[in-house]
């Protein structure tokens, strides 16, 4: 007999395909997947089927999907070491996604906050797409059977919809699904925009300024952190309640430089916020030249990308399919 090396743990997180990754989806998401893959059994995915749910122009759909994986790997995710794969590619999304929508109940996904924001700021187009989201996204994540779903703190309340989810399915049919935990990062969890620091960073908010992409110019991120919305005091201290652009600035210069919160206050004290917003605009555009860099030559390699992607989706497909053909089993449907 062989011996096992003791199972990992299971780690699944996305991100839509909705425009180039952020400096918020990277200082609060894929940075610490980079961690998370030495320890983990990773599965990261670029969630396409969630990005309809707003509309998407074909061809940038296309092309944000592979630049992104592409985006993925030149900020260090070894397609190797973890499952990269697009959500379409495994149809056991939409088809867990359909069966766990009957487990779920309209007023709970009523209350979702994610959907009364989306649906005041889309009046035009609130779809059922937009309603049933956070039913798709647990699909993702229990197809799996995920330990742990690392995501930004404004995706507690999906996280908590997919645990209620799990356990009402697994209370009428005996044990079906893991029940996934949120894992929260400490530092930069949630990257403000840096205009309105009062809301999280966000590819739909580009053009005020205050979102700053992984693929911008040095100039472009430069001036994004010069304007960046500060206070009328002048001292640079960690403060959310009532610094909130600042305390941004500096968790967000905590993480590219690479230093604590109190050593960033004591770097700063005395020296005024035009000098503060520099640096930071440096240290961002440091720790992203090299992503760029390699994001731009592997985005025209696509023969690699959609090696990558392929790949992906076969490993994911195998856990994928074993959960749902167990689902249909549990369900009483006839099994081919
Ligand atoms: N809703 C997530 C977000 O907007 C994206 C997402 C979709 C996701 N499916 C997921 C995140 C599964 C974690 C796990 O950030």
């Amino acid at each position: 007999m062989t011996v096992e090396t003791a199972k990992k743990k299971v780690i699944l997180s996305g991100i839509q395909s909705s425009g180039a990754l952020t400096l918020g989806s990277y200082i609060g998401a894929i940075r610490n997947w980079v961690e998370l893959s030495e320890e983990y059994d990773c599965y990261y995915c670029i969630v396409d089927m969630h990005a309809i749910t707003v509309r998407q122009d074909p061809e940038t759909l296309r092309r944000n999907t592979l630049e992104q994986l592409a985006q993925y790997v030149a900020a260090g995710l070894d397609p190797k070491r973890n499952v990269l794969f697009v959500q379409s590619h495994v149809p056991s999304h939409a088809q867990l996604g359909w069966v766990l929508g009957c487990y779920a109940m309209f007023g709970e996904l009523s209350r979702m906050t994610q959907f009364k924001e989306k649906s005041a700021k889309n009046a035009g187009n609130i779809n059922a797409g937009l309603f049933t989201y956070p039913v798709l996204m647990a699909a993702d994540i229990l197809l799996y059977q995920a330990d742990l779903v690392p995501v930004g703190d404004d995706q507690r309340q999906h996280l908590e919809i997919t645990r209620d989810i799990a356990m009402r399915f697994n209370g009428i049919y005996g044990e079906t699904f893991k029940i996934p935990e949120a894992h929260i990062p400490k530092l930069g969890a949630r990257v403000m925009d840096l205009q309105s620091p009062g809301n999280k960073m966000s590819k739909s908010e580009a053009a005020s300024g205050g979102c700053v992409g992984i693929m911008d110019k040095p100039e472009d991120i430069m001036r994004a952190f010069k304007r960046a919305v500060t206070d009328s005091g002048s001292e640079v201290r960690f403060d959310p309640e009532t610094k909130p652009g600042v305390s941004n600035l500096m968790q967000i210069y905590a993480v590219c430089a690479n230093k604590t919160l109190p050593e960033v206050e004591r770097e700063f004290s005395g020296r005024g916020y035009g000098d503060f917003k520099r640096s930071v605009g440096e240290a961002v555009i440091e720790t992203l030249r090299p992503i760029r860099e390699d994001a731009s030559r592997l985005a025209g390699d696509r023969a690699l990308l959609a090696e990558i992607c392929a790949d992906g989706a076969e490993r994911a497909s195998l856990a994928a399919e074993r959960t749902l053909r167990n689902v249909y089993d549990k369900l009483g449907f006839v099994l081919k």
